[in-house]
């Protein structure tokens, strides 16, 4: 049984057009569109999955917001983690009940959203944002979508370089543009076995990434891919891929902290193979 809308909740509406509207709902609040108004006020009370009908006639059926409807509709600062990201993320992180997550830079909170999701009641995650501006931002952001700011998260302002050995994370999930000087102290603070996972949006990016992971010698089975998500039109017979799609968001790579090995010249690295690429064969071997 799902709870009836109240006064406060975020509330999302979709138009026959498939078009989405985000709204956080006041008593005597009012949605206009060029359709004539929705109260807030009749919306206060149904239930998640109803329709309401506009003063112009114009329906709507109302849900409550999934996290990913959030993280595309909510106020930004920073660029967010798309949700197509998103979940490659805290599946190739391993993010699960209990973690203790080191994340950064916490920008507008998408990221960190999904993190605590994952780590449950029982896990912990530390973010970290350098600009205060943007610190304050995803505290708006995390505390609309959650009612407040859980127990289990602690945002603090700072260099997360400076933050590892203080958390002792057993997973460091990075979206900063210079994930690479984390490695080091990634290899004194994240504990044997630990993930450490960097988000990046360019080639040179994940380049200077996964070069630093492997000259550590700290690191292993490093993997890095990207995520392309198309979407299909299917109605009657035009059963197809939309035309249009987002491109590029960003790179994910991921490796496991080990004890020290040899660790190897930059000609090495340069070889293609060491990195892995999932491909879809060993997709299919793996399942
Ligand atoms: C792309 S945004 C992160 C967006 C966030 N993942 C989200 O989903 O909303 C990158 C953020 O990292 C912060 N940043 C960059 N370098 C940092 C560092 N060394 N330590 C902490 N924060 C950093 C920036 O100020 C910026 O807010």
């Amino acid at each position: 049984m799902t709870e009836s809308f109240a006064a406060g909740d975020q509330c999302l509406l979709i138009d026959g057009k498939k078009r989405r509207f985000l709204l956080r709902l006041q008593e005597g609040g009012s949605f206009h569109t060029h359709h004539g108004v929705v109260d807030h006020n009749d919306l206060i009370g149904t239930e998640d999955g109803s329709r309401v009908v506009s003063t112009g006639g114009a329906e709507f059926v109302v849900l409550r917001p999934r996290l990913s409807d959030y993280v595309l509709k909510m106020r930004r600062g920073a660029q967010v983690v798309y949700p197509k990201d998103l979940g490659p993320i805290l599946v190739y992180a391993d993010i699960a009940p209990g973690s203790i997550v080191l994340e950064a830079g916490t920008g507008s909170g998408a990221l960190t959203l999904g993190l605590l999701r994952a780590v449950g009641p029982t896990g912990r995650v530390v973010s970290v944002e350098r600009r205060d501006d943007h610190a304050d931002h995803a505290k708006k952001t995390i505390s609309r979508w959650l009612g407040g700011i859980p127990d289990n998260l602690e945002l603090r302002v700072g260099e997360v370089e400076e933050q590892v050995l203080d958390v002792r994370p057993d997973r460091i999930v990075l979206d900063v543009p210079e994930p690479w000087h984390s490695v080091e102290p990634a290899t004194r603070g994240l504990g044997g076995g630990g993930v450490f996972c960097a988000y990046v949006p360019t080639v040179p990016q994940l380049q200077q990434t996964v070069e630093s992971l492997r000259m550590s010698g700290c690191f292993e089975d490093v993997l890095a891919f990207e995520a392309l998500l198309r979407t299909w039109n299917v109605q009657g017979r035009s059963v197809r891929p939309d035309h249009q799609m987002v491109g590029h968001t960003g790179f994910i790579c991921v490796a496991r902290k080990v004890v020290p090995g040899r660790p190897q010249k930059e000609s090495e690295s340069e070889d293609s193979d060491s990195i892995s690429v999932v491909t879809e064969e060993e997709e299919f071997t793996a399942q």
